[in-house]
């Protein structure tokens, strides 16, 4: 993991004057999300990199904290934060795996993280262990199993070369299993277009 951590510091400047892809995808998802916040919310973002999104959400809820392991992401982070004004806005250096499963988010998002976790399985349901009951976990993840595209040629490179991170390999419907296996329940899954990251929102059960 440390290796990956040098490659997300290392493509921290580039990764910020990044434009997002599909930007109607992107606000989409955004609307979508706001959706179901309310501003009592403690909401947390996992794999946050330059809080572009966090301090968009951030004024929605009562606390937002924006979570990554690589602290020149957040260094990045902490400036736009700053720069927006954005009071309710924390960040945190840790790696999801070594997060307290506290039990207390009402929402935790993952966004273009899942398909790099060596075990996704064990992510989500980490995931889970940080929210109350009728919690939300939303997430946004490329699902190369089962297709032909250009992604697939990035499976191999990151064995040959550990300083790249892994691109997990699997399908929609095993995204889709994973979640519920970990105890939630689906409220919405949503795949812009072919190829396109699928956008889910899932609810813990209790
Ligand atoms: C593809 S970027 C996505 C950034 C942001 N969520 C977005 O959608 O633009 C993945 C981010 O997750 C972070 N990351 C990768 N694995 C992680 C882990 N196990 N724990 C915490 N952060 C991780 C990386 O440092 C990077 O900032």
């Amino acid at each position: 993991m440390a290796d990956t951590r040098r490659f997300w510091n290392l493509l921290s400047g580039i990764y910020s004057r990044q434009k997002i892809g599909d930007e109607n995808a992107y606000r989409k998802k955004l609307a979508k999300t706001q959706d179901h916040f309310r501003p009592d919310m403690v909401v947390r973002e996992i794999g946050c990199g330059t809080g572009t999104t966090a301090v968009i959400h951030a004024p929605h809820v009562a606390d937002y904290e924006g979570v990554d392991f690589s602290g020149k992401m957040l260094d990045i982070a902490r400036t736009r934060a700053a720069d927006a004004g954005v009071t309710n806005l924390t960040f945190r250096q840790a790696a999801l795996e070594d997060l307290d499963a506290t039990g207390n988010f009402d929402a935790v998002l993952a966004l273009s993280l899942l398909h790099l976790l060596e075990d996704r399985d064990a992510g989500i349901a980490h995931v889970a262990e940080m929210l109350k009951p009728g919690g939300l976990f939303i997430s946004s993840t490329v699902c190369i199993g089962g297709t032909n595209g250009w992604l697939k040629v990035l499976g191999p490179i990151p064995r040959a070369f550990s300083l790249f991170p892994i691109l997990k390999h699997f399908t929609r419907a095993e995204l889709e299993a994973s979640v519920q296996g970990a105890g939630f329940e689906i409220v919405e899954s949503w795949q812009p277009k072919e190829g396109a990251s699928v956008f889910i929102i899932a609810r813990k059960s209790g």
